[in-house]
């Protein structure tokens, strides 16, 4: 998507985009880990609160995760890396569908429910398919042909659009583009922003490890 380079190249001229700016890779790869983290914490949490706690944040990171990818990684992958970019943005987009089907039922299911830890399983199995692709075949190519301050500038891009995500995962949502730009992001209904108001761990317990993650987007509204 031609579109998008303008608004790439222009982060590049961002105040905030600095030498400890992560690479595009390195900023999907920290999302994937921290994402990782937030399963396992559902499942070592000892109790039933805390459980559903790390079940809305798991179910937030995902979410804007992916639907961030959505708006800036794979765009960039089509418009530079020609037809083999958009074959594999497509099958990016296929996988996040059958990834977020599982996530738009267990955002709302309680964890002790029976279904639960199953229908996390293969959520997380499918996911890690997932990620293996974006990880083995989109990150190696994209990264080949940007520049590092290009990967940086996305990178940064793909880091902003998360704060402004909403935060749970629904079944129409995308799996093509489907804000034309941010502002017709913030016109979204507004149900979705209120689930901001959704539990979510408290800060003490996110770690280090989360510090980007962190529900900063609360603070903001
Ligand atoms: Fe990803
Ligand atoms: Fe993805």
């Amino acid at each position: 998507m031609a579109a998008l380079e303008p608004i790439v190249s222009k982060l590049s001229g961002d105040p905030a985009h600095d030498e400890d700016q992560r690479t595009i890779s390195e900023a999907i790869g920290a999302d994937h880990g921290v994402i990782d983290l937030y399963a396992e914490n559902i499942k070592t949490a000892s109790t039933l609160q805390e459980k559903i706690e790390w079940r809305n944040q798991f179910t937030w990171a995902l979410a804007r995760h992916a639907v961030s990818e959505e708006l800036t990684l794979y765009p960039v992958m089509e418009d530079k890396l020609g037809q083999k970019g958009k074959e594999l943005a497509d099958v990016d987009r296929g996988q996040h569908m059958a990834v977020k089907k599982d996530l738009y039922q267990l955002q709302d299911m309680s964890p002790d429910n029976k279904n639960f830890f199953p229908l996390l399983d293969t959520l997380l199995t499918d996911l890690h398919e997932h990620i293996e692709h974006e990880s083995q075949e989109d990150m190696p190519r994209l990264e080949e042909i940007l520049s590092r301050e290009e990967s940086k500038s996305l990178a940064n891009y793909f880091e902003k659009t998360k704060l402004i995500i909403p935060t749970r995962s629904h079944p129409s949502a995308p799996n093509k583009p489907y804000f034309e730009n941010f502002a017709a992001m913030l016109a979204a209904p507004i149900d979705k922003f209120m689930d901001l108001l959704r539990a979510f761990p408290e800060q003490g317990k996110l770690g280090d490890v989360s510090a980007s993650e962190a529900p900063s987007v609360v603070q903001k509204s």
